[in-house]
């Protein structure tokens, strides 16, 4: 059975206060889920964040690493670091990456492979834009995103991979994909990776959904049966929103 996973991913918000005040209240409002709990503050705060979430089930993501195990790259942290501090899970691939750091399918694909041989384990993000959707190549976009960055990993790689499924066009818009889209893309992501590796690979693998989900729309759309949870942003920065939409998930 894949697991139901629901992440926070706190992008370029909250500060070393507010951080620690978000996550006290969240330790109050999620006492116990039947999902797997992640928020993903910012690097600076991920040690404290750790220390402040000892004996809490809830888990603690970085939002990026870069491929290089150490070296002269000024401004970046390695999986290494990561780990050192006690952080095993990565979300990588994620649009705002793509589109305003440059990170490209080559450059992912790298950073897939040094997470994985870190022993980590990925959150690995894509989608398409709005006239890609609107030309319907939605689905060849998805398919060559996750071919280029992730085919070429053995399948035994996949129990480190979770995969977010997060089109652009939803991303902090407030317009969200319906439940019958988001399922629609799910499927078609199983059977891609039914043909690539096999049914089992496809059948494990948890697949979020990301893009405006909020407490009003989180259960139709985790009741579809092949979203596997979601990765929030805006609704995870507030402890009762992030709650309800954990408590959606079951
Ligand atoms: P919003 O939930 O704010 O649309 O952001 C989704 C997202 O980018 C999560 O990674």
């Amino acid at each position: 059975m894949r697991k139901k996973i629901v992440a926070g991913n706190w992008k370029m918000n909250k500060n070393r206060e507010e951080t620690t005040r978000l996550i006290s209240e969240l330790k109050t409002a999620i006492q116990k889920s039947d999902a797997e709990v992640i928020i993903a503050p910012t690097f600076v705060n991920l040690a404290e964040s750790l220390g402040e979430l000892k004996g809490s089930f809830i888990q603690v993501s970085a939002q990026n690493m870069h491929f290089a195990e150490s070296g002269a790259y000024t401004g970046e942290i390695s999986a290494d670091m990561l780990k050192s501090i006690g952080v095993s899970t990565v979300i990588l691939g994620h649009s705002e990456r793509r589109a305003y750091f440059g990170e490209d399918d080559a450059l992912l694909a790298k950073k897939v492979d040094a997470a994985l041989k870190a022993g980590m384990r990925i959150i690995f993000c894509f989608g398409e834009e709005l006239d890609q959707r609107k030309s319907g190549d939605h689905f060849k976009v998805v398919e060559s995103q996750l071919k280029n960055a992730l085919f070429h990993l053995k399948g035994d790689a996949w129990k480190n991979i979770v995969l977010a499924f997060e089109p652009v066009w939803a991303i902090g818009t407030g317009e969200t994909a319906s439940p019958e889209q988001a399922q629609e893309m799910h499927a078609f992501i199983r059977k891609t990776l039914t043909e690539a590796y096999d049914s089992g690979i496809a059948e494990g693998v948890s697949i979020l959904y990301g893009g405006s989900v909020k407490p009003g729309n989180a259960e139709e759309i985790f009741s579809k049966a092949d979203v596997d949870g979601g990765l929030i942003g805006g609704a995870s920065l507030v402890a009762a929103d992030f709650a309800a939409i954990v408590a959606a998930a079951g």
